[in-house]
């Protein structure tokens, strides 16, 4: 299996156990069908329905072939009696091939990722490769998009795919997070100012349930709190409401 650039396993399983703790606080009964949208080279959320003890059907989604084809690797070990879907489709192109009510939707911080997949279109894999050269490319992407201030006309058009994706399903429960990356410490955070408002328009639109997420988030983890950089303590960034839009529809 080839080594998967900066995958911290401690960090994926800590990341599986936030989204598990959603689910089980809005107590949504038989969850069958699951979506997870732009996983990239992650397996936070193969960790995540392993702790949900989750054996339906799994859509995953990813516009890079490379990402699928990795995922086909290792979820099959991970996840051995969920039934897997791989779509190399984004989010409006897969409406078609799933099904009309879905119980669950999650995607672990992909907004930054859809502005930037949406700004390269076809070239979008050469960014989301998970080599050094793809991070180089992702963030010359990112300072483009701000020179040429495009990054609002981008968030709309990832809006428009949202709004088209829950006017055409229904999904039961909803959960997404974008948390301050750590990814460009050190460096102008040009992706974390330019998902900004895309979130908040989001989180505002779908009326985000915070006192769920806030519930399932009272919890400390001491030993892993070893972000000391201000801003970037779990209970500032990561394991707080605010950075989390949680969703639920009773259908
Ligand atoms: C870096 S990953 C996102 C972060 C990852 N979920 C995690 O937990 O760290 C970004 C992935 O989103 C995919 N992507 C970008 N735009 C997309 C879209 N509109 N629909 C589906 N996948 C998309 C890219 O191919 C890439 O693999």
């Amino acid at each position: 299996m080839k080594k998967v650039l900066g995958l911290d396993p401690y960090f994926e399983h800590y990341m599986g156990l936030l989204f598990a703790r959603i689910v089980q606080s809005s107590k949504l009964k038989k969850i069958n069908t699951v979506v997870e949208l732009a996983p990239g080279f992650r397996i936070k959320g193969a960790y995540f329905l392993q702790m949900i003890h989750f054996t339906g059907t799994l859509y995953v989604l990813d516009t890079n072939a490379k990402v699928l084809t990795y995922l086909k690797e290792v979820y099959s070990l991970l996840l051995p009696e969920v039934k897997i879907v791989y779509l190399k489709k984004s989010l409006q192109e897969a409406i078609p091939f799933l099904p009309d009510t879905i119980d669950l939707l999650f995607s672990n911080h992909p907004l930054d990722d859809m502005i930037v997949g949406r700004y390269l279109g076809k070239l979008s894999p050469l960014a989301f490769n998970n080599t050094f050269l793809s991070q180089k490319y992702l963030y010359w992407a990112w300072k483009q998009i701000k020179r040429k201030q495009l990054s609002s006309a981008l968030s709309e058009d990832v809006r428009s795919e949202f709004q088209l994706f829950f006017k055409t399903k229904k999904v039961r429960l909803f959960i997404l997070s974008q948390y301050r990356s750590a990814y460009y410490r050190g460096e102008e955070n040009i992706s974390d100012q330019l998902t900004h408002d895309l979130f908040q328009q989001l989180k505002k639109e779908g009326n985000s349930n915070d006192t769920l997420t806030c519930q399932a988030f009272a919890f400390d983890f001491p030993d892993f709190d070893v972000a000391k950089e201000e801003g970037f303590h779990l209970k500032d960034n990561i394991q707080n409401s605010k950075h989390w839009i949680v969703i639920k529809n009773e259908l």
